[in-house]
C-alpha cells in the first residue's frame, strides 16, 4: 500500500503562529508535527510516500525529512499545491504516484497514540472502497469541527455529515483514510463546498452510498493539532505526556 500525507492548508486556525510557517512543521513536543504522521505510516508498514503541501514554506520538509531514509521511508515523493483547494483537491495531486496501488491518507495534523497497523492490514486484505477510522468524542462543541457518521441500526454508516450543528453520533471521522485507485476518478465529479474546497467528506459519501465504506474504531487518543490553539496544546500535553504511535 502506497502513502500520501497531506500537510497544505492556510492553518488559519492556528494564525498567527502560521503565518511564519506551515502548521505541520510546529512542534509536538520535541519535533515537527508531520514527524508524528510519518512514523504512524512507517510503523504500520507503509514506507513508499508522498507528503503534499503547498504555500511558502514547502522547501521546509524536504529539509526536514530529505530523502526519508532516516525515518525509516524506502521512496519519498513531494507534491506541492498551488493554491488551498481542500483535501480532496490535495489528494488529487497524488494520483500519479498512487497509480494503481490501494493508498493510505493521513492528514499531517493528526496524531494518533496507537497503532494504526489494524487497519492499514485490514484493508490490504480486501482493497475494495474505502475504510476510514472514527473515534469517540466527548461534546456537541467538539463534534460541530468534524466529519460525523450517521449510523443505521447495524452500525453500518449511512452518512457523514461534515461540521454538523447538530451531531447524528458521537464519533469523529478522523484525517485517516484508505482508498483504493478509484478514488481519483471520485474526486473529479466532486463540486467545491461552502468553504471553496473539495471535502474528503463528500468523498467518503461516495463510497457510504455504493455500500463500499468500512470503519474501524481507534483505540486510544486521537487528536486534530490544527482544530485550534486549545487542541494544538491538548495534543502536545498528551504527545509529551504518554507519547504517540504506540504498538
Ligand atoms: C477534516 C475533515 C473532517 C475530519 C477532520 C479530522 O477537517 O474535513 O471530516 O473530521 O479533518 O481531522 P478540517 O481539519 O479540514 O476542518
Amino acid at each position: 500500500m502506497k502513502g500520501v500525507i497531506l500537510a497544505g492548508g492556510t492553518g488559519s486556525r492556528l494564525h498567527p503562529l502560521t503565518r511564519i510557517t506551515n502548521k505541520h512543521l510546529l512542534p509536538i513536543y520535541d519535533r515537527p508535527m508531520i514527524a508524528w504522521a510519518v512514523e504512524a505510516l512507517v510503523a504500520a508498514g507503509i514506507t513508499d510516500l508522498m507528503v503534499v503541501t503547498g504555500g511558502t514554506h514547502a522547501g521546509e520538509f524536504l529539509r526536514l525529512l530529505g530523502n526519508g531514509h532516516e525515518h525509516g521511508i524506502e521512496r519519498l515523493s513531494y507534491g506541492y499545491q498551488e493554491r488551498p483547494g481542500g483535501i480532496a483537491e490535495a489528494l488529487g495531486l497524488a494520483e500519479r504516484f498512487v497509480g494503481d496501488s490501494p493508498v493510505l491518507v493521513m492528514l499531517a495534523d493528526n496524531i494518533v497514540e496507537r497503532s494504526i497497523r489494524p487497519t492499514v492490514d485490514a484493508f490490504g486484505a480486501d482493497p475494495t472502497g474505502a475504510r476510514i477510522i472514527l473515534t469517540p468524542v466527548e461534546g456537541v462543541e467538539h463534534l460541530r469541527h468534524l466529519g460525523v457518521p450517521r449510523f443505521d441500526d447495524g452500525g453500518r454508516i449511512v452518512e457523514i455529515v461534515e461540521k454538523p450543528e447538530d451531531p447524528p453520533s458521537s464519533y469523529g471521522v478522523t484525517g485517516i483514510y484508505c482508498y483504493e485507485p478509484d478514488v481519483f476518478q471520485v474526486i473529479r465529479t466532486l463540486e467545491p463546498s461552502g468553504r471553496g474546497e473539495l471535502e474528503i467528506t463528500d468523498v467518503n459519501n461516495h463510497y457510504v452510498g455504493v455500500g463500499s465504506m468500512a470503519y474501524d474504531v481507534l483505540e486510544g487518543f486521537w487528536g486534530d493539532a490544527g482544530e485550534s490553539i486549545d487542541a494544538y496544546y491538548e495534543v502536545n500535553d498528551f504527545v509529551r505526556a504518554h507519547g504517540a504511535n504506540k504498538g
